[in-house]
């Protein structure tokens, strides 16, 4: 059943003369990641702020599961919850004391907290750290501690805007995956980003915003067929030396557009028709006996449909 739903409808912001968000249109439904992709200033955290009533709206609505935000935020609100840019959690309270707060102003009953705390801090990956100090962790481990915070509740539909921004390598990773591992639980996932690659690699959607006006919104394969201008293309890697005969034949497999020699024992493969063709471009290749033992197709047309969208709007 599709019970989570976020709907903005002819969503506008102004700042005085300057309209920082104009009629966006967007019906999100479902359990999924969806990726609110756009560069620093495009309307992001303006738009996810209308969404839990931190700021309202010049004119449109925002409605979680049908309801209004703006009018009726209590119940509109009841199965979702969001991490807004990125608060900070009192140092000298451990990760129980921190959550204990957040659940208690939750309404969560006294007896219900324990449990819950213990339940969101493991799927966050925290469990170890459950009596510790905050204040001494890195910035990723707080992100993480905030992510557990969204949790209490057990929302249905959690709002996350831009949670990697700010952390190191590896604590962008960290998060990416707990955002990855939320989506087992049937839950509607709205995560902010400016970053195409982690959009990629965490959402199942895609709606893209610049200058406060929505670019593209459906899954991601689809928008990167819609609006790329490039073909997709991949590097394939052979234990042995080969020759142009071999070139040949790996053009006349279906969808290839070209092949491209980078040195004796691999090559590069344009092709067209998504991931459909890809899985088969490789199928074909491994039963040519090539010796293939490496298949790395490059995601530059998600980027090229971003840039392309984007250029549009300047
Ligand atoms: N309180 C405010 N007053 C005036 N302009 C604002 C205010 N908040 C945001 N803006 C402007 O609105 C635009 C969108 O901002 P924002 O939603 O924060 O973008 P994003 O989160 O995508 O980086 C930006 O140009 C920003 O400068
Ligand atoms: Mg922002």
């Amino acid at each position: 059943m599709d019970d989570n739903v976020i709907e903005a409808i002819n969503l506008t912001k102004k700042y005085g003369s300057f309209t920082a968000l104009s009629n966006l249109n967007l019906n999100l439904s479902g359990s999924k990641c969806v990726g609110f992709l756009g560069p620093n200033g495009a309307g992001k955290t303006t738009t996810l702020k209308i969404f839990t009533d931190l700021i309202r709206p010049t004119s449109g609505q925002a409605l979680i599961n049908g309801i209004d935000v703006q009018r009726n935020k209590k119940k509109a609100l009841s199965d979702c919850s969001a991490l807004i840019e990125t608060p900070e959690i009192y140092p000298s309270m451990t990760v129980r004391e921190a959550l204990s707060l957040v659940a208690e102003l939750r309404g969560i009953p006294r007896s219900e907290r324990g449990s819950q705390i213990e339940e969101v801090v493991a799927e966050v990956k925290m469990t170890d750290w459950l009596d510790k100090n905050v204040g001494k962790f890195s910035k990723g481990m707080k992100q993480r501690v905030n992510i557990a915070s969204t949790l209490i509740g057990n929302p249905s539909i959690i709002l996350l805007d831009e949670p990697t921004s700010g952390l190191d390598p590896r604590g962008m990773a960290e998060v990416r995956d707990i955002v990855k591992s939320l989506k087992k639980k049937d839950r509607l996932i709205f995560m902010s980003s400016h970053l195409l690659n982690e959009v990629a690699d965490v959402c199942d959607e895609v709606a893209m915003i610049d200058h406060g006006k929505l670019l593209a919104y459906g899954p991601l394969e689809e928008i990167t067929d819609k609006f790329s201008t490039v073909d997709d293309s991949a590097e394939a890697q052979f234990s042995k030396p080969i020759d142009e005969s071999i070139n040949r034949q790996i053009s006349r497999i279906n969808n290839v557009v070209s092949v491209e020699r980078i040195d004796s024992r691999s090559v590069r493969i344009k092709y067209t028709g998504g991931l459909q063709s890809q899985e088969y471009i490789l199928a074909s290749l491994a039963g040519m006996q090539l010796g293939l033992i490496g298949f790395k197709s490059s995601s530059t047309r998600l980027e090229d449909t971003y840039l392309n969208l984007i250029k549009e709007t300047l």
